[in-house]
């Protein structure tokens, strides 16, 4: 059979740029060569596209210049592989973009993307179909900065202390804090505010667990066995996850099966409601009495060490396995939206 040509679109000008070049390397070595022909294509961080030695350098971290503008190339691509985390990659900008030039690519398409990355608007919908979710309060950055005294104390009403601060739109902890008290609490804010324009306020879950399922499929989704997380810090913030090395990571999470079973039919649930495809990881807060989902990841870190790829491979898939079997999902993915009729033909001629 003849090799499929996948193009592996890495860097990307988010603040996750980094975690993206890490992921792309175990990627790119991880793609079985007899099967793909594989075409680096590298966005740096103002969001020029590289390819070739270009693309190859920004891979290794290094420096580049300015570089071309490829969309030439694009054509000859028959899928991408976007492993790309956090705005600009993981939430719908270039999945909308490989929309429009009509390409097959890895992961959820538009709409499970922006939704998979925007904290808030996947909380609404989640609360829809009545899945369990910590108490939350939402505002943009601007009414914060004209009505403080107001949202301070509809915070200090319906959330409490202590509380999580978040940017709607990050990831990597990226802008994230946990406030005790007021002085906190306006800090939080007013960081959470440089990474985004809508700020998300989480009632804390106390004595908390953190864990972690992978979700694989289109319409329909399977779920790995569920890993767990002990932070090295107060919480997981970016540190603990990719500086200090201290964080562990127990597969499978030492939960009881009831648990385990709840866990996995939320995390198809709520990988469903905001219209996910080929892959997806879906995190929880435990605490003594109840499970909350917390977040979804429609481009989870994806090193061979990372809790995606891991789970999937104490489940029984292999890391390279995983990787053909999200190709072959972005293929069908894309067969199912060439069946849709995107022209119209009306009966009698048009009066106009
Ligand atoms: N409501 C909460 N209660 C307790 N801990 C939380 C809560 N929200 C977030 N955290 C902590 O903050 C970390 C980062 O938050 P998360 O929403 O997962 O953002 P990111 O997308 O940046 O990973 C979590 O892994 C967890 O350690
Ligand atoms: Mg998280």
């Amino acid at each position: 059979m003849k090799k499929k040509t996948i193009g592996v679109l890495f860097g990307g000008r988010s603040f996750e740029h980094e975690v993206s070049l890490v992921s792309a390397r175990s990627v790119i070595r991880a793609l079985d060569k007899n099967k793909y022909k594989i075409v680096l294509i590298g966005v740096d961080k103002k969001g020029h596209w590289l390819k070739g030695q270009m693309a190859k350098k920004l891979l290794k971290g290094e420096a580049t210049n300015k570089g071309e503008f490829v969309p030439g190339f694009l054509s000859s691509i028959d899928i991408f592989f976007p492993v790309l985390h956090g705005p600009f990659g993981e939430d719908g900008s270039i999945q909308g973009f490989l929309e429009t030039i009509n390409k097959p690519y890895v992961g959820a398409g538009i709409l499970g993307s922006a939704l998979g990355i925007d904290k808030i608007m996947q909380k609404i919908i989640w609360q829809k179909y009545k899945l369990p979710i910590v108490d939350f309060i939402w505002f943009f950055k601007n009414e914060w900065q004209k009505n403080q005294i107001l949202l301070i104390k509809k915070i200090k009403e319906k959330i409490k202390f202590p509380c999580f601060v978040k940017p709607a739109n990050a990831g990597s902890s990226v802008g994230i804090s946990k406030a005790h008290n007021q002085k906190n609490l306006i800090k939080a804010i007013n960081l959470a505010g440089k990474y985004d324009q809508k700020i998300l306020i989480e009632k804390a879950v106390k004595k908390v667990r953190e864990i972690e399922i992978s979700i694989l499929g289109n319409e329909f989704p399977i779920a790995s066995c569920p890993g767990e997380i002990i932070p090295s810090n107060e919480f997981y913030d970016y540190e603990a996850k990719y500086i200090n090395g201290k964080s562990k990571i127990i597969i499978p999470a030492k939960i009881n099966k009831e648990i385990k079973e709840k866990i996995k039919k939320i995390a198809i649930l709520a990988y469903k409601t905001i219209d996910c495809r080929g892959l997806g990881r879906v995190d929880f807060l435990l605490d003594k009495k109840r499970i909350y989902l917390n977040e979804i990841n429609t481009i989870p870190g994806f090193t061979s060490i990372s809790m995606y790829p891991k789970l999937w491979n104490v489940s029984g898939l292999s890391y390279s396995s995983l990787l053909d079997k999200l190709i072959d999902l972005g293929f069908k993915y894309f067969k199912e939206k060439q069946k849709i009729y995107y022209s119209y033909q009306p009966k009698h001629q048009w009066h106009v």
